[in-house]
C-alpha cells in the first residue's frame, strides 16, 4: 500500500519528497501556479490569468480533504516545492468513481523523472482509494506530457478541437484516460 510521505533519491545527493498538500500549503501552491504559468505555454492559464485568491485556494484544499474529493500531491526538493499533482474527484454518486488529473513541474527540474514518479504514485493512491477511472486533458502539441501519460498506461480517448485559445491561436486538446480495476480476488 502506498503511504505518504514518500522519499525518492534524485541524482546523487538529493531526494524528492512526495506528500499530500493541505490548507497550510495554499500560499506555496499559488506561488507555484504563478511560476509554472510563466514557464510553460501548455497550461490553461498564462501569466497573471489565474484569479484564485488565497482564501479560495485554502477553502479548496480543505474541501478536498473533508469530502474525499481527491487530493493534491506536493513534490519538494530540499524543502522547496518543485511539482504539484492534483486529482479532483466529483462527489456525485454517478461520477465519484473518476477523477481529473493535473500535473506541473518547475521548468528547472524537467526531465529528471519527477513527473513520472508523481504520476505513478498518484495512480497507485487513486487505485487504493477505490477510484476506477482517471481522466486528463492535454494540449495536442504537448508531446512530452502525452509521451509521459502514455508510458504510464493512459490511452487517447478523443480530440477536442479549439479547446484552448492562446494569444488568438486555437489549440486542440487530447483527452486521455486510464481505467483502474481492483486485482481479482481469490482463485
Ligand atoms: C509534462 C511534465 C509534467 C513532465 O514532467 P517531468 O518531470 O519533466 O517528466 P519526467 O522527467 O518524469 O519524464 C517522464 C517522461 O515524459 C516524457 N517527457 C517529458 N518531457 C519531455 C519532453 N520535453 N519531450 C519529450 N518527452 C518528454 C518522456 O517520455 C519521459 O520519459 P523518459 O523518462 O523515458 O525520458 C513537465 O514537463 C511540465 O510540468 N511541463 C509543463 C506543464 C505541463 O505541460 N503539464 C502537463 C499538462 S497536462
Amino acid at each position: 500500500m502506498t503511504r505518504l510521505p514518500l522519499k525518492f533519491p534524485l541524482g546523487k545527493r538529493s531526494f524528492l519528497t512526495l506528500a499530500e498538500a493541505g490548507p497550510a500549503d495554499a500560499a506555496s501552491l499559488l506561488t507555484h501556479a504563478r511560476q509554472v504559468a510563466r514557464e510553460s505555454d501548455f497550461l490553461n492559464a498564462g501569466p497573471g490569468e489565474r484569479a484564485l485568491t488565497l482564501a479560495a485556494q485554502t477553502a479548496f484544499l480543505r474541501r478536498l480533504r473533508a469530502n474525499g474529493a481527491g487530493f493534491v500531491l506536493k513534490g519538494t526538493l530540499g524543502g522547496r516545492l518543485v511539482a504539484v499533482l492534483s486529482l479532483v474527484r466529483p462527489t456525485q454518486p454517478r461520477l465519484r468513481h473518476r477523477a481529473e488529473l493535473g500535473l506541473t513541474v518547475r521548468a528547472a527540474h524537467w526531465g529528471h523523472g519527477i513527473g513520472r514518479r508523481m504520476a505513478a504514485v498518484a495512480i497507485a493512491l487513486a487505485a487504493a482509494r477505490g477510484l476506477r477511472k482517471l481522466n486528463l486533458r492535454v494540449r495536442a502539441d504537448n508531446r512530452g506530457a502525452i509521451g509521459l501519460y502514455q508510458a504510464l498506461g493512459f490511452s487517447r480517448e478523443g480530440l477536442s478541437p479549439r479547446a484552448l485559445c492562446v494569444r488568438g491561436r486555437f489549440f486542440a486538446e487530447v483527452m486521455m484516460g486510464l481505467c483502474l480495476d481492483p486485482p481479482p480476488t481469490g482463485a
